[in-house]
């Protein structure tokens, strides 16, 4: 929790103000009790009716003046307090996210998506909310206790040994109630992230649960988890609860035992310097103290529960970079586009074994070359690599002869078009989608979707190119889907195409009329994933993946006498005669 306030430090004069102002507003509370006991004192004075009238108007003023006060600078601190803890947050918010943007997929699949937006939005919320409380209760609770105290002390100190009594009672309460509710909380916590992952599973496979008819199994995991929630939260709630009543029984004890010592002992009668006014002031400035103790225990409370979120968050920030530029890195112009992987072997950091071992191939400028092989063999891994979504285990990644290691990110991704396997698109329209990149021009974004065969169906909408794009792209089908995010990549005017698997959604003619479309305008390396032959068969090059290994390159004709696996995945596909034909 303390790491994070170092995003506090360039609001530090706001915060001494925000100081100054919550000391002003404890000094002037403290006033309040003094004059309403003078207030009492005047009204058993014995002094005429009129004067005594007339005092306790001016008396009454007086307090209302302070009143007054007290509330404009209430009212300035707390703008103050909400300026500095919403800007402080949004600070945090801005570090995380930029940090998450440069995590690579490695980092992501460690963390998880659903718990990184929980850690941006939730946990920076709970901090923010316990460090607004702090600004004010800190500075505020210590000062009208410890006023009230030498307050009370100076007006009678034997009479104020009650108070301390009643204080060492009330914080025997507290720490019977921190002991008891403090490893509940760190509990409560992780059945809230619980939580939040079967409601998500739930929501997103919505459609799965329903077709498996699998409502109530789905029910009973969610109500298990929010069951064990709630116990906890209302076990909490309820220890709670007992401690504002035990906090004002302690204080009418206060009051009662004041009074009563006081007449018993002839504090009142007896001394003339202890009036009844006193008493009543004594009383008030009690109250005021166990009041700040409870307060002073609230924030307690607060802090563990958000040092926990405060936890998180640093976990984020403090996340070494697995993939990062180094410190001369290059920056690289005019790339002919050729990729080469040498020796490339990956493992993910999560597995035990290689998924890719020992690739070696060169993908030349203005050539296709595509890739094959059965689900799972490891074509998407390898495809990554290019643009550095993962880093290779060992052997390098080529690009014009240049390791990408030493390239630095932003003139890499600049150099690369990557279509993934499954098309994501972002809420807005078709244009602002397939012009996301900052590379992309009015003409561009055209003559992509003409390209990726996307310009009849976008010409048929009833806007255009201004359609509006649902979020996740839920209201275009998945070839359109698939349509638009290979038009995105193609606008970028990159120098190396890499397509995962992107025509697989596409109808038989649109990815020959696609294909064809991108022989004849494109003059890049082009690098394509595929499950059909059809698609690839006649790349300049094909390269069969199985098991993470390449048991063949070649041609179409070459491989289908020379590589059984590739056989095989022909002999599934095509019919006798195309394949009769091939040979
Ligand atoms: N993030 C990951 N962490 C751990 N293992 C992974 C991860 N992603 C993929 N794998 C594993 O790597 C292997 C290769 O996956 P990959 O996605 O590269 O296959 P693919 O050839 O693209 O398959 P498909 O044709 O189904 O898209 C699989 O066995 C998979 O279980
Ligand atoms: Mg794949």
């Amino acid at each position: 929790m303390l790491r994070t306030f170092k995003y506090l430090k360039p609001y530090i004069i706001p915060i001494l103000f925000i100081f100054i102002f919550v000391g002003t507003r404890a000094f002037l509370d403290l006033q309040l009790p003094r004059i309403m006991g003078e207030v009492f004192d005047e009204a058993v004075s014995g002094k005429e009716s009129s004067i005594i009238k007339s005092e306790i108007i001016k008396l009454g003023i007086q307090m209302l003046g302070i009143t007054l006060l007290s509330i404009v600078v209430t009212i300035v601190s707390g703008f103050l307090e909400s300026r500095v803890s919403a800007k402080y947050a949004k600070k945090l918010r801005d570090e995380v996210y930029t940090k998450i943007q440069s995590f690579s997929l490695d980092e992501l699949d460690e963390l998880t998506v659903s718990s990184l937006i929980t850690r941006t939005t939730n946990d920076i919320q709970q901090v923010q909310q316990t460090v607004n409380m702090l600004l004010r209760m800190v500075v505020l609770m210590p000062f009208i206790a410890t006023g009230a105290i030498i307050m009370a002390l100076t007006k009678e100190p034997t009479l104020s040994i009650i108070l301390v009594v009643s204080v060492s009672t009330l914080l025997i309460l507290i720490a019977f109630v921190f002991i008891v509710t403090m490893p509940k909380f760190g509990i409560i916590q992780k059945l809230v992230d619980k939580l939040n992952l079967v409601t998500r599973e739930n929501l997103k496979g919505l459609k799965v649960v329903r077709a498996y008819d699998m409502e109530s199994y789905q029910e009973e995991k969610t109500n298990k988890v929010a069951d064990d929630n709630r116990k906890l939260n209302i076990f909490v709630n309820r220890i709670f609860t007992l401690m504002w009543p035990g906090a004002s029984l302690i204080m009418g004890l206060t009051s009662v035992g004041l009074a009563y010592f006081a007449i018993k002992f002839g504090f009142i009668e007896t001394s003339s310097k202890f009036t009844p006014g006193d008493l009543s002031a004594l009383i008030q400035y009690s109250n005021r103290t166990i009041m700040s103790f409870m307060m002073l225990t609230m924030i307690l409370i607060a802090i563990p529960r958000a040092s926990i979120s405060a936890k998180r968050i640093m976990q984020v920030l403090d996340k070494p970079l697995v993939i990062y530029d180094k410190k001369d890195a290059l920056v690289i112009e005019d790339v002919k586009g050729q990729v080469e992987f040498k020796n490339v072997s990956f493992k993910y950091p999560s597995a035990e074994e290689n998924i890719l071992t020992n690739i070696n191939f060169v993908a030349q400028p203005n050539k296709v070359t595509a890739f094959i092989g059965s689900t799972g063999s490891g074509k998407s891994t390898l495809i990554n690599l290019i643009p550095r979504l993962y880093d290779t285990t060992e052997g390098s990644v080529l690009i014009d002869g240049i390791n990408v290691k030493d390239i630095k990110l932003s003139s890499l991704y600049e150099k690369i078009g990557y279509v993934p396997q499954q098309g994501i698109l972002f809420k807005g329209t078709i244009e602002s989608n397939i012009g996301f990149s900052s590379q992309s021009t009015d003409e561009s974004i055209i003559k992509s979707a003409h390209i990726a065969q996307a310009k009849d169906f976008i010409e048929n909408t009833q806007d255009g190119y201004q359609t509006e794009i649902a979020q996740g792209g839920k209201n275009v089908s998945g070839g359109q889907r698939q349509r638009l995010s290979i038009a995105r990549a193609l606008a970028k005017n990159a120098k190396i195409m890499i397509f995962d698997d992107s025509f697989s959604a596409l109808d038989y003619k649109t990815d020959q009329n696609l294909r064809k479309a991108l022989k004849e305008n494109l003059n890049v390396t082009t690098l394509i994933v595929a499950q059909r032959i059809n698609t690839i068969k006649d790349a300049d090059q094909i390269i069969v993946l199985d098991k993470g290994q390449i048991v063949g390159i070649g041609k179409h004709d070459d491989l289908l006498k020379n590589c059984p696996i590739y056989l095989e995945i022909a002999q599934s596909q095509l019919s006798s005669e195309e394949l009769a034909y091939a040979k």
